[in-house]
């Protein structure tokens, strides 16, 4: 990636890495992904704020060649992961006189993970100042976004919040500063990594908005130049509101689950319910992860294997639950031959979910007018809970 300009003498230095297509060996990523670096020059003293994967470091020393960088006194740590810090002991060789700057939860990590020794980091606590010469940073803790030591970097004289993963989105642009089109990327990733912490995040939105914001330069994707844009879409996806809308997320192996899903969506939508509807072994779990944001109601549609819940459906309620959505309603429909266990799997898997739960349906066998009635009775218990809630009129 090249390096952008975003202030006289503030870069952007880091890496696109547009053909990886999954992180942490879970999360989905059909557009890739950037680790943004950022260089900062001052009269004195230059900091780097966070590294790149190192997969992609070359990249990062490529764009440090470019700006002709000799001396780094500073590299800033703003949360731990490793696409973030796996390049700090390549630029510790390259820079030796740097320091790492972070906070002590931060720096143990750092420890932990081999990547830093104690005497290369200096410490740093909530609201600390650097001054790098006319370039002032100042420290602020945002813990829990995503992990505990998560900080944020604001630059004071220009109005740069350097933020990590915090307003982040898993994309590969041709261009990073065309942040119009950042609202799906930034929700896909908000609902995959931030959404179970929607509390933090409320919390955290606060204290950053005391400082005088002009742009929110993350560690991943678009940069934003318009930073009410991106804060008011987080301030939206961390409320508690839930839309009148419903994920239906079903496997079925000879289609007794799928008639039963295909019937109950059908019946929903003529109610007036918007249905997200997914046949799981096709579908993208982030866009899952984004439908569980909104709905009002979760329904696990799962079939039968061995008497128990269909891996596939069992491994989307274990993550569904660990995301631990907002939803006020969940319940299940399942079909079986000879033993029943799967939705004694799915009650028990969903225990993180703070929603009511709704009678489910289950069939012996492929469903017949008995089950079709109950899916019809479900359907109006759905509606019913929507209109009790206010999302559907
Ligand atoms: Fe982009 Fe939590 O690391």
């Amino acid at each position: 990636m090249s390096t952008k300009k975003l202030a006289e003498n503030v870069y952007s230095v880091g890496a696109k890495h547009p053909e990886r297509r999954v992180f942490d060996e879970l999360v989905p990523l059909p557009d890739g992904t950037t680790y943004n670096s950022y260089l900062v020059i001052g009269s004195s003293k230059t900091a780097l704020i966070d590294t790149v994967d190192p997969l992609v470091r070359e990249q990062l020393f490529n764009n440090l060649k470019r700006l002709k960088v000799e001396k780094i006194d500073y590299v800033i740590s703003n949360h731990a992961e490793q696409d973030h810090t796996g390049s700090i002991p390549y630029i510790l060789h390259a820079y030796p006189g740097a320091k790492v700057v972070t906070n002590e939860k931060c720096a143990n990590m750092l420890n932990d993970f081999s990547l830093v020794s104690s005497d290369k980091l200096m410490i740093i606590k909530d609201n600390d100042t650097l001054d790098l010469g006319g370039k002032t940073l100042e420290f602020s803790m945002t813990p829990w976004v995503h992990w505990p030591e998560t900080m944020v970097t604001y630059l004071k004289e220009d109005g740069i919040l350097f933020s990590c993963d915090f307003f982040g989105s898993h994309f590969s642009p041709a261009d990073i500063l065309a942040g119009e089109h950042f609202y799906m990327p930034a929700k896909r990733y908000f609902a995959e990594i931030m959404s179970p912490f929607r509390n933090n995040v409320r919390t955290n939105i606060q204290k950053i908005e005391k400082f005088g914001i002009k742009i929110i330069a993350p560690s991943h994707g678009y940069i934003h130049l318009n930073p009410q844009g991106i804060i008011n879409a987080y301030k939206e996806w961390s409320t508690d509101d839930v839309k009148n809308e419903v994920t239906l997320a079903y496997v079925s192996m000879h289609d007794s689950t799928k008639k039963m899903a295909e019937y109950l969506r059908d019946a929903l939508e003529e109610k007036g319910i918007t249905v997200n509807y997914f046949d799981i072994p096709v579908s993208d779990l982030g866009e899952i992860a984004m439908a569980l944001i909104d709905s009002a109601t979760v329904i696990i549609g799962g079939a039968t294997v061995l008497a128990g819940l269909h891996p596939v459906a069992a491994n989307l309620v274990y993550i569904a639950n660990a995301l631990r959505p907002k939803t006020k309603f969940v319940t299940f429909i399942t079909s079986f031959s000879w033993g029943e266990r799967a939705s004694e799997v799915i009650k028990a898997g969903l225990s993180n979910f703070k929603a009511e739960v709704l009678a489910p349906v289950i069939s012996k066998g492929s469903p017949k007018e008995a089950e079709f009635k109950e899916l019809d009775r479900l359907a109006n218990d759905i509606a019913a809970k929507h209109r009790e809630i206010g999302v559907l009129k």
